[in-house]
């Protein structure tokens, strides 16, 4: 037997007369003659030729779309017009029947991204999702280069903690008890403490507090992984279960810690770019026609690509989140009254649309936001000298809003303390974390950048549940 060749590969060597055997599903039938496969490795089907003459027509009647089929044959030059090469097929066996009149995947219509959020197991067999999960593969890919390249130890830190990172509060808890008896305590409420052999246990909001363990002997780690978050919401941004990329470094300041989020960011967009430019190519195509429904003003005016290369080409604007209030305080209301760009208060969090109006009408470019007001951010900032602000950065996205958290950590042993009993944490639970302030502090930062929320800006998708296989949003936990 021939050997086994994928799609993308024979498009690509561009030569014929050659045998091969080619595994993958039919996108569609023609003329009882014509077969579009795909097998998954790249957008563009491969036509396959059977001769009429040859083939038993009971076979010929199975070969329907969505069908897993296996045909050893020659590549040849193509008469056709869609492509250069075609492969003639000498034998052909049906490995997977599909039913025509039962497959819910007729792709003879575009079928819209809502009807196959509904259908999700079958949508990786669609040309969108092909090119945003092969292009989702590549940042991934790119993600690890990156850090690997610099010397990063790749630190895996825990999915069950009993830690809240982030001090939110917004924790899916996780219990080995019978919640049909569970064990209670002295004033009669369920003890918690016994979820997990004695203690109180969720799934992780981050892995930052790991890392920072890690950063302190290695220097320079990063984690990716899974992170939960139990807020329902319900927007087109947020998702129960999503990735983070955190990397946590010893001896960086906030301005390092800025320098390498950018370099970063412009990296892996760029790898994407290089390594995935037809599956680029093919999402801003998708988008364009998108664009095309919409009215002129709501259209955007870059097109993806050149959006992407916009980004590398172009210096982030960086500002404190002092200055930004300022500016949003001198803006006009936006026309419509959809929106009031207008900021009442210093101290004030910004909400999507003062991220928007920055990133998107002021700069019109990525935004490095610093040195927020302590009360809106996490315990574990840097306090500046103000009394009031922290070392913080978010970076704001065309498109996105927040795409990156992060910051310089204090590393003072009593201002932490301090913050945290403030804050009313568990200062003697958290005895690990601070015991890096008490043997070899020093100074550190990090941050976390949001992986699907990148998947999108890179791919022009609307909704973080199209860039992500498995969504968990409050009503999709299936499969
Ligand atoms: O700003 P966040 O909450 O920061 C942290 O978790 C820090 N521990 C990171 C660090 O300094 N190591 O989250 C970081 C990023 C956000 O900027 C956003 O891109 C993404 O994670 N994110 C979400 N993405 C999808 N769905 C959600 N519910 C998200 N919440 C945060
Ligand atoms: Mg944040």
């Amino acid at each position: 037997m021939s050997q086994r060749v994928k799609v993308k590969q024979i498009l690509l060597d561009d030569k014929t007369n050659y045998e091969v055997t080619v595994k993958g599903w039919v996108r569609s039938f023609r003329n009882n003659q014509f077969i579009a496969l795909n097998d998954g490795s790249t957008n563009n089907n491969l036509q396959v030729v059977i001769s009429q003459e040859n083939t038993d027509p009971a076979l010929v009647k199975r070969i329907t779309s969505g069908a897993a089929i296996s045909v050893t044959g020659e590549i040849i030059p193509s008469q056709g017009k869609g492509q250069k090469v075609e492969l003639k097929a000498q034998t052909l066996e049906i490995l997977g029947d599909c039913d025509p009149e039962q497959y819910p995947l007729q792709l003879k219509n575009r079928p819209s991204l809502e009807y196959l959020r509904e259908i999700a197991h079958l949508r990786f067999r669609t040309n969108t999702f092909g090119a945003v999960f092969r292009v989702r593969h590549t940042l991934a890919y790119a993600v690890h280069k990156f850090f690997n390249d610099r010397g990063f130890v790749y630190l895996h830190t825990p999915i069950i903690t009993a830690s809240d990172a982030e001090g939110a509060g917004e924790m899916f808890r996780v219990t080995t008890l019978d919640m049909k008896k569970p064990p209670l305590d002295d004033a009669g409420n369920i003890d918690y403490k016994q979820d997990f052999f004695g203690r109180s246990t969720n799934l992780t909001v981050s892995g930052q507090l790991e890392g920072e363990l890690g950063a302190m002997a290695f220097g320079d780690i990063y984690t990716f992984g899974p992170t939960f978050r139990a807020e329902n919401s319900n927007t087109a941004r947020h998702l129960a279960e999503f990735w983070m990329i955190e990397p946590e470094m010893a001896f960086y300041e906030l301005k390092d810690n800025m320098d390498l989020a950018e370099a970063f960011i412009k990296y892996v967009i760029g790898y994407a770019l290089e390594h995935n430019r037809e599956d680029l190519e093919f999402l801003a195509q998708r988008l364009e026609e998108e664009e095309k429904q919409k009215p002129q003003a709501e259209r955007s005016e870059l097109k993806l690509v050149d959006k992407l290369e916009f980004v590398l080409n172009n210096e982030f604007e960086r500002l404190t989140y002092t200055e930004a209030i300022d500016i949003l305080k001198n803006s006009k209301p936006n026309k419509n009254k959809k929106f009031n760009y207008l900021i009442e208060e210093w101290g004030a969090d910004l909400q999507s649309e003062h991220e928007r109006y920055l990133v998107e009408k002021h700069f019109k470019k990525p935004v490095i936001l610093t040195d927020y007001p302590a009360a809106i951010k996490s315990f574990y900032m840097k306090q500046n000298d103000d009394g009031k602000t922290v070392r913080a950065m978010d970076i704001l996205f065309p498109g996105i809003g927040e795409i990156v958290g992060g910051s310089q950590r204090e590393e003072n042993y009593d201002k932490l303390v301090k913050r945290m009993e403030e804050l009313h944490l568990p200062v003697e639970e958290m005895y690990w974390y601070l015991d890096t302030r008490r043997f070899g502090s020093a100074p550190h930062a990090g941050f976390g950048l949001g992986f699907e929320r990148l998947v999108l800006f890179v791919t022009g998708m609307t909704n973080i549940r199209d860039v992500i296989a498995f969504p968990r949003t409050p009503g999709s936990a299936d499969f």
